[in-house]
């Protein structure tokens, strides 16, 4: 599967950086940067400048065409985007300094944050929780090349993480040809692993890949999604049939214009499909539960391969996992709200077997911080 746009992006190097103006940037943002360097984010090299920030926000594309819904951007105090500009190159590090590039600054530029919201989130409303992250942007955005001179170890989480090079080797080596991934913010469900299952009896392997970093209050933690996940693959995957490594980026809640993102991201690991489910990337009701099997449908030029799923539910009746189209018992669904089953599992009471895996139901209920505060 080639990447989006191309080739893959790789801005990684060795370089002094001595007396070079630093600009401290969060870890959220730093994640992006290495995303950006290994490729994650081909055929981005840096962060967006106006033209293409325009494009994206107000068409769906790169100025120059490419499909890019999310806009990958680097925000600064006005103060603070001065000097980077008069600077020219500046070496962004995260705050313990364990994640650092060189960016070269080529253009500062206002933004409308309204508009950003509406081109990508669909809505101005500050209860979105990617609208109010908009909303608390600096208001200055720099554009520019970036080239990672340092990254952090690969310890905790990040243990899991891999680089587009390595899923690409590590999938050759599995000898698999089709590769359906799995974008996921939740520890898996048994309707996930339901998706998952039906998407591969047809498909070499399934790449589960949990997006790691900033969520919403409520929302899991991260490191309770990546040991239920590894309980779930250990005892209900064959084992040559499943991996999974981590994605850190945000989670942005933007529905159909994320669904596209995850794809590209996905494409650029070199996945030659995706799982798109119900309401994916969805939060409360801001987008129509299908809308992100539509968008697709602008996008026809996109290399890896949408494979789109109706909501799936237990039902007592048919004795399976099953979905609207082919079943007809709706007294008979085995189905739970977030809400329902985050207060379920505060209550220390474990859902139905249909809905939660037991071994899955313990990680959560064993966690002393399962959700995000
Ligand atoms: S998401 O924000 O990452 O999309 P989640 O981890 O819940 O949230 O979903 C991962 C994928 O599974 C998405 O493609 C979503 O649409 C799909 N999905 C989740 N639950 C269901 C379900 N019950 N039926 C169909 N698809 C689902």
């Amino acid at each position: 599967m080639n990447p989006h746009g191309g080739r893959l992006v790789s801005r990684v190097s060795e370089r002094d950086t001595s007396g070079m103006e630093e600009l401290v940037i969060s870890d959220d943002l730093a994640n992006d940067v290495e995303n950006i360097a290994d490729g994650i984010f081909s055929p981005l090299e840096g962060f967006l400048g106006g033209a293409d920030f325009e494009a994206v926000v107000s068409g769906g594309r790169l100025a120059g065409g490419a499909a890019w819904t999310v806009p990958i951007v680097l925000d600064l105090d006005e103060e603070r985007a001065r000097r980077a500009k008069e600077a020219g190159e500046v070496l962004l590090r995260n705050p313990s300094g364990s994640c650092r590039a060189v960016m070269k600054v080529e253009e500062t530029f206002g933004f409308d944050k309204k508009k950003m919201s509406e081109g990508v989130y669909g809505t101005s409303d500050p209860a979105h929780p990617g609208v109010a992250r908009t909303e608390s942007m600096k208001p200055v955005l720099a554009g520019g090349k970036i080239t990672l001179v340092g990254r952090p170890g690969q310890d905790g989480l990040r243990a899991h993480r891999l680089r587009p090079e390595q899923t690409r080797a590590a999938f050759e080596k599995a000898g698999w040809k089709s590769v359906c991934a799995f974008q996921t913010r939740n520890p898996p469900h048994v309707a996930h692993e339901m998706l998952q299952k039906a998407a591969i009896t047809t498909r070499d392997g399934v790449f589960v890949n949990p997006l790691i970093g900033r969520k919403k209050p409520g929302d899991f933690a991260d490191p309770v999604i990546v040991a239920a996940y590894e309980e779930m693959i250990r005892h209900y995957y064959p084992a040559d049939r499943c991996m999974m490594a981590t994605l850190h980026t945000e989670m942005r809640y933007a529905g159909p214009k994320e669904a596209i993102h995850h794809a590209i991201m996905r494409q650029n690991y070199g996945c030659t499909h995706i799982i798109i489910g119900r309401d994916h990337a969805g939060v409360g009701s801001y987008y129509d539960p299908f809308a992100a099997h539509r968008i697709f449908g602008q996008y026809p030029e996109l290399g890896i391969e949408p494979v789109f799923f109706p909501a799936f539910f237990y039902c007592r009746r048919c004795l399976t996992f099953t979905n609207p189209r082919a079943c007809p018992h709706e007294d008979e669904r085995e189905q739970i709200s977030g809400t329902k089953l985050r207060e379920l599992l505060q209550a220390g009471e474990a859902p139905s077997e249909y809905i939660l895996r037991p071994e899955v139901a313990r990680v959560i209920m064993s966690s002393p911080e399962p959700f995000v505060k």
